[in-house]
């Protein structure tokens, strides 16, 4: 596992979107698995920048999305698919034919997940999968449990997933309460993984991912079993790892 440990959030977004326009330079068809809220906004802002300055171009890259809110449509403002459009897609040449996300408004979920897994495995899996962390430990929507679930699956949000996505939202009231969420096998499939983190609110979650034992009740722990993980935080976000296990940043 790769660890940087960046000053702020504008260097960690910096590295994060280097790496990843790495990844296309070397790859141009490559497939890309992306998340939504706020902790990657900066380095999908730079990925636009770099596109716009012809430094790489999205033009046979693919994408699929972690997740997806259930029962809000594509253009509904906070969906996970308007998100996408606005932070990053607008701002590249991505055909939108090659960008996915699971279909929230899906009336068969169990069609829709199996929908989704085909798909991720028809595209040959992620070459690179870009992951938050929550605060519970959550990566896509997966969200402790007593077990990891394989494939892509509908999830209950918990209500401190509730209360922390309220801000995207006019109230709590308002914020949908389930989920499609790409699964830990699906995550775990990826060939890299680069997970980002920011802030102190992240520090217990990305300890115990990083240096706790490997559970589903801290669903971010399973990536200590994958060959290549990049994390990439801000100095707040590592602090506990920086006070009780700095060799894990050197
Ligand atoms: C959303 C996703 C989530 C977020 C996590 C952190 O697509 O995958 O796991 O990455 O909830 O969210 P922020 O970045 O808003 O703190």
């Amino acid at each position: 596992m790769k660890i940087y440990v960046e000053n702020d959030y504008a260097s960690m977004s910096r590295r994060a979107a280097d790496i990843i326009a790495a990844e296309i330079k070397n790859n141009p068809n490559c497939v890309l698995g992306f998340a939504t809220g706020s902790t990657p906004t900066g380095t999908y802002a730079r990925l636009g920048e770099l596109c716009k300055s012809g430094e790489i171009s999205f033009k046979n890259v693919t994408t699929v999305n972690l997740d997806e809110y259930k029962g809000l449509s594509p253009d509904h403002p906070q969906s996970y698919r308007c998100f996408m459009n606005k932070n990053l897609f607008d701002l590249t040449d991505i055909l939108p034919e090659n960008t996915h996300l699971p279909n929230g408004l899906a009336e068969d979920s169990d069609a829709e997940c199996k929908r989704y897994d085909k798909l991720i495995k028809d595209l040959g899996n992620t070459d690179l999968q870009l992951l938050g962390i929550g605060h519970n430990g959550h990566i896509g929507f997966n969200e402790p449990n007593d077990r990891f679930i394989p494939g892509t699956n509908v999830i209950d949000l918990t209500e401190s997933t509730i209360q922390a996505n309220s801000r995207f939202f006019e109230s709590a009231q308002g914020v949908p309460t389930q989920a499609f969420t790409m699964g830990i096998g699906c995550i775990m499939s990826a060939k890299s993984i680069l997970m980002i983190a920011e802030g102190k609110g992240k520090a217990q979650a990305l300890y115990d991912a990083l240096c706790g034992p490997v559970a589903p009740s801290c669903p971010a722990s399973i990536l200590q079993l994958h060959p290549n993980v990049t994390v990439i935080g801000d100095k707040e976000a590592f602090s506990l790892i920086i006070e009780k296990e700095p060799k894990l940043c050197i």
